[in-house]
């Protein structure tokens, strides 16, 4: 070992030779609730909540008992979206609970609503007791989505608050998809000091060893050796060291699925520093990787019959003497010469050459997802992320998912007149262009040039995170796209 270090290589050899095997922990957070958000045992008893609307509200409190009608009545409940009222017997136990949903003539019907329950309600077991069928799924994975609690750094009381899912719902499904989400939140939220790309890794090899797939990763000096040279780049100003993670799951006679997820595990904006303001939230800047080992969680555990590939450029960029500079070129792995016009254009870097690397062996979908750009926050706001693809049958596909999983995306163009805005005057391209003008488009092109054999590409330039608290959607890291993307594969291949 201390042949190694005195050998004078990048710090990071360090940390490869230290690769003590510390135990394997799947998420952060390891059961993150979810399985405890339903109750399985259909003859337990469960309070039956009783949804109203400020329309409808008249008639319901019509069919209550009396004493409930006047109860409701003196408490002056008049079912406004998100108020709740528990209204008890004779003997003052809870025997219903009024929950306000919004109108139907309202601006906009927030359909995860139930979603505030979980925080609301006292402990117990409870049921809907007039949900519309069109409404069970999303109001019952809400429910799971708001059981969600951060707790790895601060015991939180366990929700004890438990649902008997509505029995037109598939259970299994929504149970899949809301452990999936709680995992893409416990990776974002773990800040970078628990989370750096040798931590990312782990969990990408929990998860692919959990499900039987075959887990590669390309670490530190490795992937100048084996051409992966922008992840590189971007990765060695950390101690930490640079890699891209790869796995391998599934029957290779299946349609092949890859995706592609941005695992900047903090983001200062390298020698481009960015303003603390600006750098605060960071640490979600693996939220395309966290949204990816989402994904592909709910791929393998719906067994759906694809061959997948996940690949996580996993680094972190930061400032050190030895970071990549501006007006510095590089030769990607794809062989495009790629001047730096800003080393905060990082992301887009590090997807290139797993892009590359994707795209050599003619995936039938790629898939790739990350926080690209601040220009995407400023188009389209934080909730809605765009994608971007040439596909208009899967554009149509994935925009009806999306609201199908109340998971919202929007479709933006890959607008061609705006590629020659990525021209370098030194090299073949440049990763900020000037001007700043469309710049999640502007970032979709730069990706577009590493992608030739594909036969369909989507790219979608998320947000990961909740800026504050709404229902079924906690303040913290997001699951974004990845519930909407497992649906139309689900329909697909399922
Ligand atoms: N990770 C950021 C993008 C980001 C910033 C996402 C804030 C969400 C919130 C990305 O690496 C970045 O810094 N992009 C630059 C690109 C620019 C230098 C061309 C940006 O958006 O400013
Ligand atoms: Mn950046
Ligand atoms: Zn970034």
């Amino acid at each position: 070992m201390a042949r190694l270090i005195q050998a004078g290589l990048a710090g990071y050899a360090i940390v490869e030779i230290q690769k003590a095997p510390k135990p394997l922990d799947p998420s952060p957070n390891p059961r993150s609730l979810m399985h405890s958000a339903f109750e399985t045992d259909p003859a337990r008893p469960a309070i039956p909540i009783i949804f109203a609307t400020k329309a409808n509200w008249d008639a319901i409190s019509a069919e209550l008992p009396p004493p409930g009608r006047q109860f409701a009545r003196a408490n002056e409940f008049k079912a406004k979206p998100g108020a709740w009222l528990p209204l008890p017997n004779a003997g003052g136990e809870i025997q219903q609970v009024l929950f306000g949903l919004d109108d139907e003539k309202a601006k906009f019907r927030d359909p995860f609503r139930p979603g505030q329950l979980p925080a609301l309600l006292p402990p117990g077991v409870y049921r809907f007791d007039n949900v519309a069928a069109n409404e069970a799924h999303l109001a019952t994975l809400a429910f799971a989505l708001g059981s969600y609690r951060f707790g790895r750094y601060r015991k939180s009381d366990p929700v004890e608050v438990r649902l008997t899912p509505p029995a037109s719902v598939d259970i299994a499904d929504i149970t899949r998809i809301a452990e999936a989400a709680a995992l893409a939140r416990d990776l974002i939220n773990t800040p970078s000091n628990d989370m750096g790309p040798e931590e990312l890794a782990r969990a990408a090899q929990a998860l692919a060893e959990r499900f039987g797939a075959r887990f590669t990763c390309v670490t530190g000096e490795d992937l100048r050796r084996q051409n992966f040279p922008l992840i590189h780049a971007v990765g060695q100003a950390s101690s930490r060291a640079p890699r891209l993670i790869d796995f391998t799951w599934g029957d290779h006679s299946h349609p092949k699925v890859t995706l592609v997820g941005k695992g900047v595990c903090f983001d200062t904006g390298g020698l481009d520093l960015k303003p603390s303001s600006s750098m605060l939230l960071m640490k979600k800047d693996m939220g395309g990787a966290a949204n990816v080992l989402a994904l592909a969680q709910m791929v393998m555990d719906a067994r759906l019959k694809v061959r997948l590939r996940v690949l996580i450029p996993a680094v972190e960029n930061s400032v050190a003497g030895n970071a990549f500079r501006p007006l510095d070129v590089f030769t990607s792995r794809k062989g495009l010469n790629v001047e730096i016009g800003n080393t905060d254009a990082e992301g887009r870097l590090v997807l290139a050459d797993a892009l590359a690397l994707a795209d050599e062996e003619k995936p039938d979908l790629l898939i790739d997802l990350g926080t690209l750009t601040g220009a995407a926050r400023v188009a389209l706001g934080p909730d809605l992320p765009p994608f971007y693809t040439e596909d208009d049958r899967l554009a149509e596909t994935l925009s009806a998912c999306a609201r199908k999983e109340n998971d919202p995306l929007w479709r933006m163009p890959l607008w061609p007149p705006y590629d020659s805005w990525l021209d370098s005057k030194v090299a073949q391209i440049n990763n900020a262009p000037s001007g700043g003008f469309a710049g999640s488009i502007t970032c979709a092109l730069f990706l577009k040039r590493f992608v030739d054999e594909a036969s369909s590409w989507l790219h979608v330039d998320i947000y990961g995170w909740t800026p504050s608290a709404r229902p079924a959607r906690p303040e913290g890291g997001e699951c974004q796209a990845a519930r909407a993307i497992y649906r139309l594969l689900s329909d697909r291949y399922g």
